[in-house]
């Protein structure tokens, strides 16, 4: 079966994924490897790869939603609805857990880069590229992960906009449905 991609033929082969790439990636290169596995053995937040080439690589696929389906999910709730004041608490607690997985795997790139003699990072960790499966985040898309001197997400993908991306939602859930009173912390829309 194939997937929605723009970088590549992302197919789905029962519990594999093949992506093949429109132009060959020559950065796939064994240091690129070393560090994806390493960094995979220490925090595990990256999906297994089990072939690549600057053309194509082989991994596992993983079960859950891309992270903006679950976020879009949340924000369409409405603050006064039955299905909100009834699940307030799970929802407030799922929100939260959600962004605290987020910033460990931001955390874990510079964590993993202090242990080591260069920086690696995935570069663009967003929506659609997290996979949630209800407790956990994992990151698709191996080919943004990146081995440089330093840590340099905002310099490579000059878009910061996402890191303000759950505080956004927060905003757009409550800021309609709540009195002014009701939302003191969230400021203005
Ligand atoms: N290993 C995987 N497991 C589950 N879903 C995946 C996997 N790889 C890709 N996908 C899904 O396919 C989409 C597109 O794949 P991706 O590699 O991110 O392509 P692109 O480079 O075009 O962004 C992802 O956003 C994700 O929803
Ligand atoms: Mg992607």
């Amino acid at each position: 079966m194939e997937l929605k991609a723009t970088n590549g033929k992302v197919t789905r082969e029962q519990d594999k994924v093949i992506k093949e790439f429109h132009a060959p990636i020559e950065r796939l290169n064994e240091e690129w490897f070393y560090h994806y596995n390493m960094y995979h053995k220490m925090h595990g937040h990256n999906v297994k790869v089990h072939e690549y080439s600057p053309n194509h690589i082989v991994m596992d696929y993983v079960e859950g939603r891309q992270l903006g389906d679950c976020v879009n999910d949340m924000a369409s709730m409405r603050y006064h609805s039955k299905e909100f004041l009834e699940n307030r608490s799970d929802v407030k607690r799922k929100f939260h857990s959600l962004v605290a997985c987020y910033h460990t795997i931001i955390g874990s790139f510079y964590e993993y880069s202090s242990s080591q003699d260069t920086g690696f990072w995935h570069n663009d960790p967003s929506e659609t590229n997290l996979i949630y499966d209800g407790t956990s985040l994992m990151l698709v898309d191996p080919e943004e992960f990146h081995v440089h001197e330093f840590v340099d997400m905002v310099a490579i993908n000059p878009s910061p906009d996402w890191l303000f991306y759950f505080n956004r939602l927060a905003r757009r859930v409550y800021a309609y449905d709540c009195k002014e009173n009701d939302r003191p912390y969230l400021g203005m829309v």
